[in-house]
């Protein structure tokens, strides 16, 4: 009886002490989840909206800024630590190519040395503002670049 106790508050503390690390590890250790053509294909549920940006901001700033910038440049200290070479999405033409549904999946799973992503931290939807978000980097300067800038010359 003692001995079950035991192992039992031993497994109680590895699982406060570790709540997430068999899931991580059987992730990053066995085969990496493949995008397939029907998740590429997927379309976006989630319209932006101010609200929306807004709470994806606040996840971007924790989990993703340190490598793609907070203005989504590409240029956050991690990803000049490990010398990443990143989008930069203030461009949109940098993930023009790529599908909603394919963006939605690297948030979700990572690729290459975007090691992880959201999908066991975040629900779908919050995943899908966080796409959301990725686009509105490049349409904020899609819009500031479609303003003529000479409208008052400067002397
Ligand atoms: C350790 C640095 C790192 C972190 C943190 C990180 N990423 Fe990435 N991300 C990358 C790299 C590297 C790529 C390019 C992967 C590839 O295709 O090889 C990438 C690619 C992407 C892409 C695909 C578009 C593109 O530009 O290639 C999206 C979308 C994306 N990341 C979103 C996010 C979001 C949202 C977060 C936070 C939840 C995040 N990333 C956190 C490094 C990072």
């Amino acid at each position: 009886m003692r001995r079950t106790m035991f192992v039992a508050s031993g497994i109680l503390l590895f699982g406060i002490l570790y709540p997430k690390s068999n899931f991580t590890q059987e992730k990053a250790g066995s085969a990496e989840p493949k995008m397939t053509p029907e998740d590429a294909a997927k379309k976006n549920p989630v319209q932006p909206s101010p609200e929306g940006l807004a709470e994806a901001r606040k996840l971007y700033g924790y989990d993703c800024a340190m490598c793609h910038g907070k203005d989504g440049s590409g240029k956050g200290d991690l990803a000049q630590d490990m010398k990443l070479e990143l989008h930069d999405w203030r461009d949109p033409a940098s993930i023009e190519k790529m599908t909603d549904g394919e963006l939605f999946w690297v948030v979700s799973y990572g690729r290459g040395k975007m090691v992880g992503g959201e999908a066991d931290r975040s629900p779908e939807k919050v995943r899908w503002k966080l796409v959301n978000l990725v686009r509105s980097f490049g349409k904020k300067a899609a819009a500031s670049a479609d303003k003529p800038k000479t409208e008052s010359p400067q002397p």
